[in-house]
């Protein structure tokens, strides 16, 4: 009987879009897609799916117009003094990947603050990654492994030494992947945690995203076989 994914990926791609085609400010869309995630989170604590990371803010999105990554931060300050309560109660854990310093100040309180409170949550851990850049997580991590080995000669960490040193080493590895919009690319998200996730792609924006799209993605899953370069 093949298993659930206990961890999935999600490149939540198309909130432009899908505000663009409608006449809407970018914006829009990501409010849009911010709903998007607080139904994403109802649906898998529904089907006791245990890990999601979010893509929410990439390293290389510092290079948007200053408005839209206002606008965006703006979102996650409201979408955690909306949704707090409801993620405690439901036994949400809410934890980060990325460098939190370079975000404002007010995002980098409320998330500190919704942390704390949901520490405890058992149901779903949701890692938001923000300020994330798969590239830059192996460079600090690489950093890191070269001070612990300060002063003697550098041996090649084995796996379980080197997860160590990523933001989130205790989430499983990922075992399937979305990105929406219809884009087909990894774009520097989860390079060593995703090596043997199963990648699923749809046509569908991030706000149309739907309980049975998740529901799809799951499905056609659990008729791959995965091999992880075995027979
Ligand atoms: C991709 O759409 C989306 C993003 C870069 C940002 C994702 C942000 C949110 C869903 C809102 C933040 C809220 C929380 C709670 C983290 P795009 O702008 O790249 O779309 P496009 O490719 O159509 O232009």
């Amino acid at each position: 009987m093949p298993t659930q994914p206990q961890h999935i990926a999600v490149i939540m791609d198309g909130n432009g879009r899908w505000a663009t085609s409608r006449g809407l400010k970018r914006s829009e869309g990501h409010r849009e897609g911010t709903e998007t995630i607080d139904r994403l989170l109802d649906h898998l604590l529904k089907i006791k799916i245990p890990y999601v990371s979010l893509y929410a803010f990439s390293t290389e999105n510092w290079r948007r117009p200053k408005a839209e990554i206002t606008a965006i931060f703006n979102l996650l300050n409201e979408f955690i003094v909306k949704k707090l309560e409801k993620m405690v109660a439901n036994g949400v854990r809410i934890v980060t990947s990325g460098d939190l310093s370079r975000l404002p100040r007010k995002s980098r309180d409320l998330l500190a603050d919704a942390m704390q409170r949901t520490a405890k949550g058992k149901k779903l851990t949701a890692n938001f990654c923000l300020n994330y850049g798969a590239r830059d997580e192996l460079h600090r991590a690489a950093a890191a492994w070269a001070t612990t080995s300060a002063g003697k000669s550098l041996k090649v960490p084995t796996e379980k030494q080197f997860k160590k040193l990523l933001w989130q080493p205790n989430l499983p590895e990922i075992d399937l992947l979305v990105r929406t919009a219809g884009e087909q690319r990894l774009s520097n998200f989860m390079l060593y945690q995703a090596a043997y996730a199963e990648l699923w792609f749809t046509e569908k924006t991030w706000p149309e995203f739907s309980a049975a799209d998740v529901d799809a993605a799951v499905a056609e899953f659990m008729r791959r076989k995965r091999k992880f370069g075995g027979l």
